[in-house]
């Protein structure tokens, strides 16, 4: 009970404690109304109204019984999900958060979180006007998959990213027919972006500029409109109309288009340019979920790294949305891979088969060729020798005491680590000496892109024994000198492709381990896509995702009926695991090696077989309740012990984090092929387990359309494994349908463990 301060107060002793005690009062008062506020996420599961602006009275109503008054639960809520599900955003003490989940009716409540887009370059705008020709679409490559669905005309991507710079060609909207009538989107105003700057091409946008303070405000375009780049680089990736004849400086020649090139694009800035990075946070996010579900979104394209938002994308996918998230780019460690809910598509990225050979030559004649996206400036005619330095490690100490104003400087990085974080600051180095060029010497990784911040000074990437041959020449020279010819660019077979590229993060999911991840990899080094009004190179995870969400849409154009299951399915069950030359697929790694199932999934996409996959392991979106719940943090309604194990979903990969004796795992197939058909199926099984498939061949007919069969995976020895790797696959004349298997033999817990 706290005192009153209109007590009565004989004593001036009496009085002073007791103005102690209500000073005291107040301060927890205040404490637990207004101490240190947080953001939280209140989740509620389904949502009880159709009408959302009750849904939304709801939440005030619950949050004025915890804050005492509608005026504060006003105050305190900054988004209500009312479409897809049901939930709040609120700015809450902890007391109060603890309040809200003592209700039973409240699922979970779990403080925001801040994310960052993936990306592996840094975000200077790098915009340039080319002058080309109008887009036509005539003359499209052709492609099976791209005509059976129509280039996806009326299927509609949302791209969670950082906006969209409306005024590129590859999102004219010239020749799109009338925008899907059940579309239910807005173009929401702001700052340089009108009405028109939606259109039939970019059908919707939407911002979210919850929690952005007021320099992140002014650093940004509070609107639609993209400051950075990295949006309209992945909507063109994903949906870009055909723009030819797009180039860097001569770099990567071609007709630049989206995956599906006429899909209709809607907009949900939910990522901001700060001082630093690019930011994002849960509660944006699931706002925008909220808003794609109601809008009529048909897949979603998430460049983003999530941890905490299961749920939101749960609705979404249960709402008849697929959702395409990235993998990462923590590689090529193992255990980092984000984004690995069974009911999303996780995407690795792959080299594609272009490279930019550059030849450098030293005095001595000698000539080595690494990689570069370097050009002679318009009143330059050719290149000519310049001074080289050897400057070690090109760190600011390194550097110090060396004059590189005007040369050449070869930079060496001996340890092997994510490079392409260290690129940026060793570039400033360099350029703030002054110097003309530099050679980066580093292991085996192609990133290209990462020397974006170079413009204007010739960066050449060489492997590490180049760079080592390099100094050899330099110590052996009183004037060493050497000269960076333009990049050239080659395509095709001289080049081996695709590989897993050395950023792209690795499985085995740490949150769940009984799901196979990534599911699936696409190219994702070295992209040409719209920046600004210009085209640029990029490279990340970003890069890949869009590329598999284009698919999707082209998939989903021809199969409006299949669920997002089946769609993941079809693009991993016939994804290729060699490479061009029919070798297995190589992942970069230290050392290199051959690629496995937690690199790339079910292998590298493979779109024209996906329209086309025979069978399907399709699954009902309620099952992943049955499965998951307690992995979503919904503890109220999850129930250990009648929560099945993971592996025994229905889905197109089997992963056994722990197997200690034989197993049966369930799976079914739905047949999408020809009606009357016959399928065998065919093992590898992983070293040290022996898998058998019953029954061994399904035949299906016109009544009978779904096989079920169990597969038994025993351990053949009593080991403290590690994960072996083998796959599954049925296959007729016509179709293989192949799913990657992932085992790790045990004998006790692991405690600390090594994948
Ligand atoms: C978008 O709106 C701005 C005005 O805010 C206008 O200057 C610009 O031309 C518009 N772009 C397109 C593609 O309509
Ligand atoms: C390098 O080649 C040029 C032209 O072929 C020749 O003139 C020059 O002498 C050579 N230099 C050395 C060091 O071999
Ligand atoms: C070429 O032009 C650039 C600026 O566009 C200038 O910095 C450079 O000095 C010029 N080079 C020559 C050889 O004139
Ligand atoms: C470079 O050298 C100067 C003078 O020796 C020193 O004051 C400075 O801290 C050094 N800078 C770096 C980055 O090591
Ligand atoms: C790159 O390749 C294209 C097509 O093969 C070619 O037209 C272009 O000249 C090449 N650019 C350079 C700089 O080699
Ligand atoms: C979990 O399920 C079991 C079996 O159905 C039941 O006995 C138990 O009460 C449930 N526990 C909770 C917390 O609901
Ligand atoms: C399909 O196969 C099942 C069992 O294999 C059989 O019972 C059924 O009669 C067949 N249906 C047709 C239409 O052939």
């Amino acid at each position: 009970m706290c005192y009153h301060p209109n007590m009565d107060f004989h004593s001036s002793r009496r009085r002073f404690s007791a103005c102690l005690l209500f000073c005291l009062c107040l301060m927890i008062s205040i404490s637990r109304a207004y101490g240190t506020q947080k953001m939280y996420i209140v989740y509620l599961g389904e949502k009880k109204h159709d009408d959302a602006a009750l849904v939304t009275a709801s939440h005030h109503d619950m949050l004025s019984t915890i804050l005492g008054s509608k005026e504060e639960a006003l105050a305190s809520i900054t988004y209500s999900y009312k479409h897809g599900f049901s939930g709040f955003a609120a700015m809450l003490t902890d007391d109060q958060a603890q309040d809200l989940a003592d209700l039973p009716e409240v699922i979970s409540v779990t403080p925001n979180q801040n994310h960052e887009l993936m990306t592996t370059r840094s975000w200077d705008f790098l915009g340039m006007n080319l002058d080309q020709q109008p887009p036509n679409l005539d003359h499209q490559p052709p492609n099976k998959l791209l005509q059976r669905s129509k280039y996806g005309e009326d299927i509609i991507i949302g791209i969670f990213d950082t906006g969209i710079w409306p005024e590129s060609r590859s999102f004219s909207d010239h020749g799109y027919g009338p925008i899907p009538s059940r579309w239910k989107g807005v173009c929401q105003l702001g700052q340089a972006w009108e009405g028109t700057n939606c259109s039939r091409k970019i059908i919707g946008a939407r911002y979210y500029p919850a929690g952005l303070d007021k320099a992140d405000q002014e650093a940004n375009y509070m609107s639609p409109r993209d400051i950075n780049g990295h949006g309209t680089h992945t909507a063109s990736t994903a949906a870009g109309a055909v723009v030819e004849g797009v180039s860097l400086h001569g770099l990567g020649v071609g007709v630049a288009r989206g995956g599906a090139p006429r899909a209709r694009i809607a907009v949900y800035k939910v990522a901001w340019q700060t001082t630093k990075r690019v930011e994002l946070s849960s509660i944006a996010v699931l706002a925008a979920l909220d808003d794609a579900i109601h809008d009529g979104v048909d897949v979603l394209c998430l460049p983003i790294v999530l941890n905490d938002d299961s749920f939101g994308a749960l609705h979404a996918v249960q709402k008849g949305i697929t959702l395409v998230y990235g993998a990462g780019n923590s590689g090529p460690r193992p255990q980092v891979i984000s984004n690995t809910a069974p009911w999303v598509i996780t995407v690795a990225a792959t080299k594609i088969d272009r490279s930019f050979p550059t030849a450098i030559t030293m005095g001595n004649n000698q000539t080595l060729v690494g990689q570069s996206l370097y050009y002679l400036l318009k009143n330059e005619s050719s290149s000519e020798f310049k001074p080289l330095v050897h400057g070690g490690s090109c760190s600011g100490e390194a550097l110090n005491d060396t004059i590189i104003n005007g040369k050449v400087v070869l930079c060496i990085f001996e340890n092997f680590g994510p490079t392409q974080d260290i690129l940026p600051e060793v570039i400033t180095n360099v350029k703030s000496g002054g110097a003309f060029g530099a050679i980066f010497a580093l292991y085996t990784i192609d990133v290209l892109s990462s020397t974006d911040d170079c413009l204007g000074m010739a960066c050449v990437i060489v492997d590490i024994d180049i760079g080592f041959q390099t100094a050899t020449y330099i110590g052996s020279q009183r004037l060493p000198i050497v000269k960076i010819e333009p990049a050239r660019n080659i395509t095709g077979k001289q080049v081996p492709a695709p590989k897993v590229a050395f950023f792209s993060s690795r499985g085995p999911s740490v949150k769940y381990p009984t799901v196979l991840k990534p599911d699936i990899a696409a190219p994702g080094v070295n992209i040409l896509a719209a920046i600004g009004d210009g085209y640029g190179f990029d490279s990340g995870n970003s890069m890949s995702t869009p590329h598999v969400a284009g698919i999707v849409a082209l998939l989903k154009a021809v199969h409006p009926h299949w669920s997002h299951a089946a769609l993941k399915s079809a693009i991993v069950t016939t994804a290729s695991t060699k490479d061009e030359y029919g070798n297995p697929m190589l992942a970069e790694a230290l050392p290199r090696k051959v690629a496995d199932p937690f690199d790339y999934g079910g292998g590298s996409i493979n779109p024209n077989a996906a329209v086309d996959p025979g069978l399907v392991y399709d699954i009902d979106p309620r099952d992943y309740n049955k499965f998951f719940a307690c992995n979503m943090q919904k503890y109220k309604i999850c129930n250990i012990t009648t929560t099945l194990p993971g592996y025994h979903l229905n889905l197109p990969s089997i992963a056994i984090p722990e197997l200690r004796r034989s197993i049966k795992v369930q799976r079914a197939v739905t047949n999408v092929g020809n009606v009357d058909a016959v399928y065998q199926s065919d093992i590898q099984s992983p070293i040290g387990v022996k898998i058998k498939v019953d029954p061994p061949t399904l035949v299906f007919n016109a009544t009978q359309k779904v096989h079920s069969f169990k597969v038994s995976i025993t351990p053949l020895w009593k080991v403290q494994g590690d994960y072996t790797f083998g796959s599954l696959t049925w296959h007729n004349e016509h179709h293989s349908v192949r799913i990657p298997i992932a085992v790790r033999i045990t004998i006790q817990d692991f405690y600390a463990d090594v994948a």
